[in-house]
């Protein structure tokens, strides 16, 4: 199949649109308000993602990577007093793994503020491939766990 120059650029045009990864079913750790939160970091990690992909200036990558540090916080902090109240066995190692994330993030965005652009793809795969690293592992591990206490 011989592609023409407009089909070409159609097709670019698609793929220019598209998120960098989305939620799927097979995330889901089966408690409703922990999916919702990691719904909203991938959302925001997609927002990062266009915003550079428009080549917005490094302030705007910068709120927004801000905005998923605090969002992260949040969530992570709303993990750990459920692990708290249940008395999970793996909280140390799991909270571990969250503040090496907002430590590094902060790396990332300072760098980001000296106008370092070639950090853009680091940070993105970054983003990446920790949340669906923690989803996937560590937080999918405390799913029954929590279902088990009655936590929905
Ligand atoms: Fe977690
Ligand atoms: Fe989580």
């Amino acid at each position: 199949m011989q592609l023409t120059c407009r089909a070409l650029l159609y097709i670019l045009s698609m793929v220019a649109v598209m998120s960098l990864f989305e939620w799927k079913e097979n995330f889901s750790v089966k408690i409703s308000r922990f999916d919702e939160a990691h719904k909203k970091l991938i959302e925001l990690m997609n927002e990062i993602y266009a915003i550079i992909k428009m080549r917005k200036d490094n302030a705007t990558i910068v709120s927004v990577v801000e905005e998923l540090s605090e969002y992260s916080k949040t969530h992570f902090n709303d993990e750990v007093e459920q692990m708290i109240k249940f008395q999970y066995p793996y909280l140390k190692e799991h909270k571990e793994e969250h503040n090496q994330f907002i430590k590094e993030l902060d790396n990332m965005k300072e760098m980001i503020q000296r106008q370092s652009n070639l950090l853009n793809v680091q940070l993105l795969n970054f983003i990446k491939d920790w949340l669906i690293n923690h989803i996937m592992k560590s937080d999918m591990k405390y799913g029954q766990f929590f279902l088990d206490r009655g936590l929905k």
